[in-house]
């Protein structure tokens, strides 16, 4: 069994990416063969636009947060096929039960408050998974922000302590792109999940399902 949250930006960035949606439902449809699959899809650009407009026709949070998960939801089902549950579910009970007759279940968001990640944390929790698969567009967490600093190194591994104090003092605001949210690292640390974060690319994901290895960011118990 896998539980992947698969980032908004990586499916629709600029716009809906064809090419990569495409080649993900392939490496679907093999490894559902043997591998039952759970699939959080995030909002992306799209749950971001949604959300600024309805920000601007003052729309309160609560409110933003809906039409974030609709948008999330649109985008999950674009990984719908012959190997899947044919819809979206629409909460975690819903997923655990089409999973008994279905190899992938495909989700967005759930309630507002919190994001898509928080949501596969949520599904590993209850099904007794001990690892989620967090495929970002940035492939890991950074010590400044890679797309601005040259020299950004990466964390290869990290506590739950170090991750929820990187995240501590950033804003909760409906649509705001960080690399993970507070809430999602609460869950992981209360049942002791693994949050192993990388790439876009199936190849990684592929590595991180067959040997466990996790080329980004490890976010777990520690020694120290
Ligand atoms: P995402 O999970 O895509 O959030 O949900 P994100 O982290 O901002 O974006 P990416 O995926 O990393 O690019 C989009 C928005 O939908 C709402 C929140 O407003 C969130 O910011 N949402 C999503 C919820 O309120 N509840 C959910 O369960 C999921």
């Amino acid at each position: 069994m896998v539980v992947i949250s698969l980032g908004g930006s990586i499916v629709y960035g600029d716009m809906i990416d064809f090419n990569y949606i495409s080649a993900f439902r392939k490496f679907l449809e093999e490894k559902s063969k043997n591998t039952k699959i759970f699939l959080v899809v995030g909002g992306g650009k799209s749950a971001r636009d949604y959300i600024s407009i309805a920000s601007k026709l003052g729309m309160d949070e609560f409110s933003q947060d809906r039409i974030g998960i609709m948008a999330s939801r649109i985008n999950a089902s674009l990984f719908i096929g012959n190997y899947s549950y044919p819809k979206v579910a629409e909460s975690v009970e819903e997923a655990v039960i089409a999973s008994k007759n279905y190899p992938v279940v495909l989700m967005g968001g759930t309630e507002p408050g919190h994001t898509t990640d928080a949501v596969s944390l949520l599904i590993a929790e209850r099904v007794g998974e001990k690892r989620v698969i967090n495929m970002t567009s940035v492939g890991g967490v950074y010590d400044k922000d890679p797309r601005k600093y040259k020299d950004a190194e990466i964390i290869r591994r990290m506590s739950y302590r170090d991750a929820q104090e990187m995240f501590l003092n950033r804003d909760m605001n409906a649509g705001l792109n960080l690399p993970f949210d507070l809430i999602s690292i609460k869950i992981a640390e209360r049942s002791k999940i693994e949050i192993c974060i990388i790439g876009k690319s199936i190849e990684e994901l592929k590595k991180a399902m067959l040997d466990g290895e996790c080329q980004g960011t490890v976010i777990g118990i520690t020694n120290d």
